[in-house]
């Protein structure tokens, strides 16, 4: 499924909160290595600048990034875009409870089209995706989007990407199928939303939340598998469809990278690595994308 539809309200809530498991240390291992070297991004960068953030959830991490800009005296404005209301404005307040808060614009929208309202403009910008957002699409939509950042980047400016690294198996069960069970009610959300927002009549208690690890594929997936029969229709969608047990929906891909596989993105959409940081201990690498020869 488009991984944007797992964000609505509740949806976003869930995750901020997996975000905070002892087992999910995506999030604290950026904001850590944004704290220890949010200023050198700067250190490539000339000019007046945008920042635009893309699915930042609270604004956290821009927050933080801001702090590393103000050590750096550079005079910054601030783009969000993401697909969730809440986000934004959550966001929103964060950035203007700063000292001196920048000027922030907010689109509400998917990637994709809002990535498209950018391109062409001028100016430098320092794109951010963070949070291994990036390993939720698949490789040829990984690139088209990397792509697109590149693009709305401009020829003076940078991409800063968060993307989690492949790790022991079990480490990364445990990241998607936490013993708190937060990570099985985001992916359940999902047959809530559905029965909500589309008339559908799925059983919330005839389908358990799976997490597969594909070595092959290099990609967590999230899986919905039915545990009784059940005939399910989806109006809105025009669909129904007959589980039996066993039968599952493939709600999410969270793909994993190398740092070798991650030069290579890059190079596809005529990127280079300009820094790189990595965290070794929970797998997770930064990295500051820059047009190639510059
Ligand atoms: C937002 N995204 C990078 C998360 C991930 O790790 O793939 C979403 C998520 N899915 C399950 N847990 C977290």
């Amino acid at each position: 499924m488009p991984p944007r539809w797992l964000y609505d309200d509740l949806g976003s809530a869930l995750f901020e909160s997996i975000c905070q498991l002892p087992w999910y240390r995506i999030t604290r291992s950026e904001r850590a290595l944004i704290e220890a070297h949010g200023a050198d991004v700067f250190d490539a960068l000339d000019g007046p600048l945008e920042i635009v953030e893309l699915g930042g959830g609270n604004g956290e991490k821009l927050d933080l990034l801001l702090d590393a800009a103000a050590r750096r005296h550079r005079d910054v404005s601030v783009r969000l875009i993401d697909i969730s209301q809440a986000a934004l404005d959550a966001a929103r307040a964060r950035l203007e409870a700063r000292a001196n808060p920048p000027r922030v614009h907010l689109t509400r929208g998917p990637y994709e089209a809002s990535l498209a309202s950018l391109a062409g403009a001028a100016g430098s910008r320092l794109m951010l995706f963070l949070g291994s957002n990036i390993g939720n699409f698949d490789p040829p939509e990984a690139r088209a989007l990397l792509r697109g950042l590149a693009q709305a980047a401009g020829g003076g400016g940078a991409v800063l990407l968060g993307v989690d690294l492949v790790k022991p198996d079990a480490d990364l069960l445990l990241a998607y199928d936490d013993p708190l069970q937060v990570t099985a009610a985001f992916n359940r959300n999902l047959l809530t939303r559905m029965n909500r927002d589309l008339g559908a009549n799925f059983p919330l208690d005839a389908f358990a939340h799976r997490a597969v690890w594909s070595r092959h594929a290099s990609r967590v997936e999230m899986r919905l598998v039915a545990t009784a029969a059940s005939d399910v229709t989806i109006p809105a969608a025009g669909v129904s469809a007959r589980f039996e047990p066993g039968d599952f929906i493939w709600t999410e891909s969270s793909y994993k990278y190398t740092p070798g596989r991650i030069e290579a993105l890059a190079a596809k959409v005529g990127l280079d690595i300009g820094r790189q940081w990595i965290d070794p201990a929970a797998g997770f690498a930064l990295s500051l994308l820059l047009p190639r020869g510059r």
